[in-house]
């Protein structure tokens, strides 16, 4: 599976939505996930994301964001329209721990 890490916090540019063939992609307040039993692993989501944040679960030390896109899949809504990322996204693109400070 693929999976949505760190960076897309508090950006959420939402462009990865567009091009998934199976529309697994989930909504939070500050980020998306990946449903990693919905993903087929063709991995069209990894360059369109502007913020670099879509990672093949292949890499290693990405168990914390596996059992992140796992849990709260399960929780978030679908989505698969594309919307305008939040208003402080450029300024937030690239911040240290995101997690730590502002996931939800
Ligand atoms: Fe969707 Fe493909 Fe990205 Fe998986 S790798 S989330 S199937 S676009
Ligand atoms: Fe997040 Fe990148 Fe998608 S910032 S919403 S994973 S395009």
């Amino acid at each position: 599976t693929y999976l949505v890490t760190d960076n897309c916090i508090r950006c959420k540019y939402t462009d990865c939505v567009e091009v998934c063939p199976v529309d697994c992609f989930y909504e939070g307040e500050n980020m998306l996930v990946i449903h990693p039993d919905e993903c087929i692993d063709c991995g069209v989501c990894e360059p369109e994301c502007p913020a670099d944040a879509i990672r093949p679960d292949t890499e290693p030390g990405l168990e914390k964001w596996l059992q992140i896109n796992t849990e709260y899949a399960e929780k978030w809504p679908n989505i698969t329209v594309k919307k305008d990322p939040l208003p402080e996204a450029e300024e937030m693109d690239g911040k240290e721990n995101k997690y730590e400070q502002y996931f939800s």
